[in-house]
């Protein structure tokens, strides 16, 4: 040992200060944004450059762009996908420069995370999301913010689009998914039976129950009163009540023992009876508030719950329809107003004619309406269903009839409608549905129900219910795509969807053709089959070289400028692509030896490797040349050497058999390589691969020594550095040759300290190999 370090003391200089790789855009040490590895025990690594946040490559000239959730990615295990921290999420390309993401249009978000709301453009230039006519909202903000049915709100929404997918709330008086409808009024229907809303409030004092003091307010759907004093009359409370935006009518009795009618009675309390005038169908429970100083109590009761003071006073669940257009008119989306069917016109909110809007009530010249106007046009008994004019008539000739004159009228006086018609009245077409790209999620039974299916044009396109057609979200580019606009449109470069290195893809081809691999080199099948997006969620597969497997094709494709860099493609639109990869030529590595135990004497055994397709069929008695022209027909496999372990001559050439043993060099595949997979149910007798020396050579693009070109795939070389050997023996540190991966480092880079670093490198080696430490061995290995 201290022999050996002499030796190195002799023959080799003193460390030079470290030579890191100078930037090729302006000739600065790792470019001015970063510095040279310290401290770092891996030989040769000194002279890499560390580089400053935000800055990569080699020689640290490339910006690292902002980073976001996967739009579309490969699944990794099943039903997993959608990474997270991806440059520009995939759906935009970064910007080596500036650092900046170039998203996809109709994304936004530094890391192209973030799917705009519907978009116009209104007539002064600005771009107004949502049309300025509703509140643009993440699903996780939609989740927690919105609730229209009640006060408890708040869902946890954490799905990996929760941050991703945006959709219009709409403000009141509009709708659609990007709230560019109106809404209609809303009525009860006369016509079917129902009854009116009623909770009771129990208001009574505490502490001495002679006397209260102090006020109450009350909460009814997310707004809340002022403090109404506890010696209100009935006709303040209700003042207080109708000023609220969410009640328009309310009647008011109070209980109280006969006495003067007091909000909160002092002896007998008060029970309150609160019946919905206008508000419609079962309305959410009213809540109370009360100061902690004053001397009240109180308690709702809703649902049919008793009065706990008045047991006899019951609550009712309100069952009148809160519909638009009081189901006896079509909404005209484009101005908000109903337009009644025959005999129907606009009440006042109780079933008389008033200026409601809703076709509420019977027109009182339609007073004969039960006998003269509608009959079953199936048997032509007298039967009272709806006439309308249809929407879906081109000619305006079209007379009005029953049920549209594509519905049958059944005895309950409702249409039934041919398929593809909707309507009251049969009178529009409808439009396909598919799951909601965006809505509201809500907790359903311990599960988080969002994404529900049913949605019109899956809420992100407008339904002409003239033809029954969606009208997916156009705003000068197309992001859905599909009869319900329920799929994610692919980008496409005005020709051909994903251009000339790819094809749109689900999520659940996508999982198919990715590449995942078991700790034991197996390919491992995955799928993308249950989440809410697998088949609508779709990106640009691109075109890859080995080991990804095309479905389709049934093949798999080699291309590439260089005799051995098969260029893959990448990118949301398949237009970058990847560089050849190789081995860090600032390190010293070697290459993966496995070993093959097959004690077997007869059949013959299957190998693949790396989730290659196929795999190749060795009989037990084949020959180590044998073994190496089958492994290098594997796809994924280029060169590998195998030999016999021992070279006595005696000894069986077969590479099975009891005491062979026989390794395999990887001489093309770089870095730390999974084993061979053997099928051996068609082997009579037992087979093992085990790794014996772990590959240790990088296998990275541009070999950490160039910059990718990702116009057309190749390396862009430091200086003094080249295409590499693709063959290189367990020994070599490189040579050039075609590989196109500045692989090779030219001699003339190499200073004192290279080749110090080299002589250490070879130093250790031979420790490792348990080989005698001589000045022999040493250059015997830095002479290869
Ligand atoms: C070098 O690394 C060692 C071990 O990781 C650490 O203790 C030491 O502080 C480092 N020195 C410098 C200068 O970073
Ligand atoms: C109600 O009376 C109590 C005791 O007399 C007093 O402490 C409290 O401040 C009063 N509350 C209000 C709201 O007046
Ligand atoms: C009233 O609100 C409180 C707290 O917000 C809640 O715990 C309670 O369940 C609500 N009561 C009703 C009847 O909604
Ligand atoms: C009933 O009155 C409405 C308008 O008030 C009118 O449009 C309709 O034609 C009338 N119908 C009959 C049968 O007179
Ligand atoms: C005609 O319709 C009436 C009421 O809808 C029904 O009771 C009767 O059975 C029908 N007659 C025929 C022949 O279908
Ligand atoms: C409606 O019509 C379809 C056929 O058009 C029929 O299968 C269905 O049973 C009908 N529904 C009712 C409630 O009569
Ligand atoms: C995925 O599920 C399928 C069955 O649906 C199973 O065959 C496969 O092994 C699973 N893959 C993984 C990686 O668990
Ligand atoms: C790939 O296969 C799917 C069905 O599995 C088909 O819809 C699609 O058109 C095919 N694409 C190409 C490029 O052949
Ligand atoms: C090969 O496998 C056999 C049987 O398991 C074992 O006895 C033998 O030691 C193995 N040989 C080597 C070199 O690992
Ligand atoms: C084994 O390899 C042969 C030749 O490639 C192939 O025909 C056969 O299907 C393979 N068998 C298995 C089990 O993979
Ligand atoms: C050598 O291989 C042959 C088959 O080629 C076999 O018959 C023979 O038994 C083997 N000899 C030994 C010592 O394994
Ligand atoms: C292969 O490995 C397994 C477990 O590591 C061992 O049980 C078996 O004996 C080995 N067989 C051979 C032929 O080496």
């Amino acid at each position: 040992m201290r022999c050996a370090a002499g030796v190195v003391g002799v023959l080799w200089v003193v460390r030079l200060a470290a030579a890191c790789p100078i930037g090729y855009l302006n000739m600065r040490i790792c470019s001015g944004h970063g510095h040279c590895a310290t401290n770092v025990t891996t030989i040769g690594l000194d002279e890499s450059c560390v580089c400053d946040d935000g800055f990569s490559g080699p020689d640290c000239s490339q910006r690292i762009c902002p980073s976001g959730r996967a739009w579309v990615d490969f699944a990794t295990a099943n039903d997993t996908a959608h990474a997270d921290y991806v440059e520009c999420s995939n759906m935009g390309y970064c910007d080596r420069v500036t650092g900046e993401c170039i998203c996809r249009e109709g994304l936004s978000g530094s890391a192209c995370q973030r799917l705009l709301c519907p978009t116009v453009v209104d007539e002064l230039g600005r771009v107004r999301e949502c049309r300025g006519a509703g509140k643009c909202l993440s699903m996780r903000e939609a989740a927690t913010q919105l609730d229209l049915d009640s006060v408890s709100w708040s869902t946890n929404y954490d799905e990996w689009d929760a941050d991703a997918i945006y959709g219009c709330a709409c403000d009141e008086g509009f709708t659609g998914f990007d709230c560019s409808e109106r809404e209609c009024p809303r009525g009860d229907d006369p016509l079917t039976p129902g009854v009116d809303e009623v909770q009771l409030i129990d208001c009574r004092c505490t502490g001495d129950a002679s006397w209260c003091n102090g006020t109450i307010a009350l909460h009814f759907r997310g707004q809340r009163t002022d403090p109404i004093p506890y010696d209100a009359t009935p006709e303040l409370v209700e003042y207080y009540l109708e000023a609220l935006s969410t009640i328009t009518d309310v009647d008011l009795r109070f209980h109280t023992g006969g006495r003067d009618a007091v909000f909160c009675d002092g002896q007998l309390g008060t029970t309150v009876v609160v019946t919905f005038l206008a508000e419609r169908g079962d309305v959410p429970s009213l809540n109370v508030s009360i100061d902690s100083s004053s001397h009240i109590a109180a308690t709702v009761f809703a649902d049919g719950a008793s009065s706990a003071l008045r047991p006899g006073i019951s609550s009712v669940t309100g069952t009148k329809e809160w519909v638009e257009c009081s189901n006896h008119g079509t909404c005209d989306r484009a101005t908000g107003m109903c337009g009644c069917y025959t005999g129907w016109t606009t009440s006042d909110g109780r079933g008389n004619e008033g200026p409601v809007g809703d076709c509420g009530a019977l027109a009182s010249n339609y007073s004969d309406y039960q006998r003269v106007f509608f009959y079953n046009a199936a048997n032509s008994t007298e039967s009272p269903c709806p006439i309308a004019k249809p929407r879906w008539a081109i000619s305006t000739l079209t007379a009005r009839a029953v049920c549209s004159g594509v519905g049958v009228c059944l005895p309950d006086r409702t249409c039934n409608c041919s398929i593809g018609y909707g309507g009251h009245a049969c009178e529009f077409r409808i439009c396909p549905t598919g799951h909601a790209w965006w809505d509201t999620a809500a907790m359903n039974g311990g599960s988080i129900d969002a994404h529900r299916s049913g949605a019109v044009c899956s809420n992100r396109g407008t339904c002409d219910l003239t033809s029954g057609t969606c009208n997916c979200e156009t705003s000068g580019y197309k992001l859905f795509d599909g009869e319900a606009c329920e799929l994610m449109a692919c980008p496409d470069d005005g020709d051909n969807e994903c251009g000339k290195h790819g094809r749109c893809a689900t999520m659940a081809e996508f999982a198919k053709n990715g590449l995942v691999l078991s700790a034991s080199g197996a390919k491992l099948i995955v799928r993308y089959s249950e989440p809410w997006d697998a088949y609508k969620v779709r990106g640009c597969l691109c075109d890859a070289s080995e080991g990804v497997w095309d479905y389709n094709t049934s093949s798999t494709s080699y291309r590439g400028p260089f005799a051995y860099a098969y260029t893959d493609w990448t990118g949301y639109t398949c237009e970058q692509a990847f560089c050849p990869t190789g081995d860090n030529p600032f390190t010293w590595g070697v290459n993966e030896v496995q070993a093959i135990n097959c004690t077997a004497r007869g059949g013959s055994f299957n190998v693949t490797f790396r989730g290659a397709h196929e795999s190749v069929l060795v009989p037990w008695w084949a020959e180590a040349a044998k073994l190496e022209l089958e492994l290098e027909k594997v796809a994924t496999i280029r060169d590998v050497t195998v030999s016999y372990t021992s070279n006595n001559a005696s000894s069986n050439k077969t590479i099975c058999g009891d005491g062979q043993f026989v390794t395999v060099e990887f001489e093309s595949e770089r870095g730390d390589l999974p084993l061979l997979v053997v099928d051996d149910s068609q082997l009579d007798g037992a087979i093992n691969v085990t790794e014996i020396i772990r590959g240790t050579k990088e296998d990275v693009e541009c070999s950490a020594a160039g910059i990718c070109n990702r116009d057309n795939g190749q390396c862009t070389c430091l200086d003094g550095f080249y295409s590499g050997r693709d063959v290189v023996p367990f020994r070599y540190y490189g040579a050039a040759g075609q590989r196109g991966d500045c692989s090779f480092r030219h001699s003339s880079t190499k200073g004192s300290k290279w080749w110090n670093a080299l002589y250490e490198y070879s130093y250790s080696f031979v420790l490792l190999r348990g080989e005698a430490v001589t000045e022999l061995t040493i250059f015997d290995l830095l002479n290869v």
